[in-house]
């Protein structure tokens, strides 16, 4: 077994020798425990914590039904459990496609027994869900407990965001006609307009045909029903806030035809604005520690969690949340930007969010391309091939590979049970 260190004692992967050294386990979450040996009773060992003080790219793989949403579950009920001190200074974002998020609202009473094996108790995670505004009904209807609604702020939308939401390309007399008016709205009422006036402005025009009016107003009227972008969108502050945990739900989008592009809109501008906003403060932080004083500053630093992440950075196709999260990706960590991306088909998922990932979690995984796509990590402190490591896990959930470029270590280990209600379970065809 390529396992290392299977001393007693806690691990910290994440964190360089400094960081250990200097503040011990503060600004890290329990994780799960070291897996000593496999076969049929698996045994664990020491506990492996992760940090999250510091920015990181963690990228999560296995197959289907693996484990990797309860695993980001996990990392969730463990920011929202830091010392006041580190937490305060995180927001954490979720992007839930699937609708599951939520349940970290609910004790987890099914699984005392789990739980108790671990020495740990059920309890409820501290978790703000927000949803589109014209979607509440939605998710009131399946009684999803909600705590606010979002919209996204028109004037925010480049004409191609409008055309790839509408899935048009630039050489269509459509998309010449709308970023005509977009030009011209702006012009007239500078970053305060919603899609009334944007359709008031098509119906003017003079230059473009009937037919093509139509059909972008038709489209326009579309859009007013996902109740999504308004004049008024939601604040970034409102977004992020200071030691929260906000689940974005863009699961009510999942079904809808034709509303497919909605949940990247969503990412691509919270990313956009995310980024534009650690930057500006990242300076002001800075700006502070020059002068001698404390480092603190009302934007705090971002962790945002994607699960299904290859459906935001697809490798062949293009995707308007894709450019941003890239940005994310390669030069994030610098303004305090970390991402958690959770994938089944790693060879589905653009590379560079493989590449640059420097905490790589992966469950079980059995298809070879999706294998193949993640050899490519293949540091030289590995010493076996990936293939080995899926063969030598136990096939019950939970197990995991982590490759730490951080320390420069890999470990097989067995993600901890929850302390919140799983949402995610497996539908199946039996009531009890
Ligand atoms: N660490 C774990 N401990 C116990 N059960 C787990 C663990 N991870 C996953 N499971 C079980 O496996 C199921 C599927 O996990 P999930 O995270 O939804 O898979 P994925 O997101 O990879 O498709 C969960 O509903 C849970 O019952
Ligand atoms: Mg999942």
């Amino acid at each position: 077994m390529a396992v290392r260190e299977l001393g007693t004692g806690e691990n910290v992967i994440g964190r360089s020798l400094s960081d250990l050294e200097k503040y011990k386990n503060k600004g890290t979450g329990y994780l799960g425990k070291v897996l000593m040996s496999s076969g049929e009773r698996p045994v664990l060992g020491s506990k492996i914590r992760v940090d999250v003080a510091r920015p990181h790219l963690m990228l999560i793989c296995g197959k289907r039904g693996s484990g990797k949403s309860y695993t980001m579950a996990v990392m969730l009920e463990e920011m929202a459990r830091l010392e006041p001190s580190v937490r305060q200074r995180i927001s954490v974002i979720v992007i839930d496609t699937v609708g599951i998020f939520w349940s970290l609202k609910i004790a987890n009473k099914e699984n005392v027994s789990e739980l108790a094996e671990w020495d740990l108790e059920p309890g409820n995670t501290d978790v703000r869900v927000l949803v589109p505004k014209g979607k509440l009904d939605f998710y009131k209807n399946r009684k999803i407990p909600v705590d606010g609604a979002f919209t996204l702020k028109a004037a925010e939308l480049e004409a191609s965001e409008w055309l790839a939401l509408f899935k048009m390309n630039w050489a269509e007399p459509g998309a010449v006609l709308l970023s005509r008016v977009i030009d011209k709205v702006k012009e007239a009422l500078g970053t305060y307009y919603g899609i009334d006036d944007l359709i008031a402005t098509i119906r003017k025009d003079e230059d473009a045909d009937k037919n093509t009016k139509f059909a972008i107003i038709n489209r326009l009227n579309a859009a007013k029903n996902w109740g999504l972008i308004e004049k008024k969108g939601t604040k970034i502050k409102e977004i992020a806030k200071p030691g929260a945990i906000t689940v974005i739900d863009v699961s009510a989008y999942r079904q809808a035809i034709g509303m497919e592009g909605t949940k990247d809109i969503i990412v691509a501008l919270l990313g956009k604005r995310l980024f534009e906003e650690r930057m500006l403060f990242r300076k002001e932080e800075e700006m502070k520690l020059v002068r001698g004083e404390k480092r603190e500053s009302t934007m705090p630093v971002i962790w945002m969690f994607i699960d299904e992440a290859h459906m935001f950075m697809p490798k062949d196709e293009d995707n308007i949340a894709l450019k941003v999260l890239l940005e994310w990706v390669r030069v994030g960590r610098q303004p305090g930007l970390s991402l958690v991306l959770a994938t089944q088909r790693p060879n589905k998922l653009h590379p560079d969010a493989i590449s640059q990932c420097d905490l790589f979690i992966s469950h079980r995984m059995t298809s070879q391309p999706d294998i193949q796509a993640v050899s490519a990590l293949r540091p030289s402190y590995m010493h076996q091939d990936f293939d080995r490591y899926y063969a030598e896990m136990p096939r019950s959930k939970g197990y995991a590979l982590i490759i730490d470029d951080n320390t420069e270590k890999i470990w097989m280990i067995k993600v901890r049970p929850r302390f919140s209600w799983d949402a995610g379970v497996t539908a199946t065809a039996f009531t009890k």
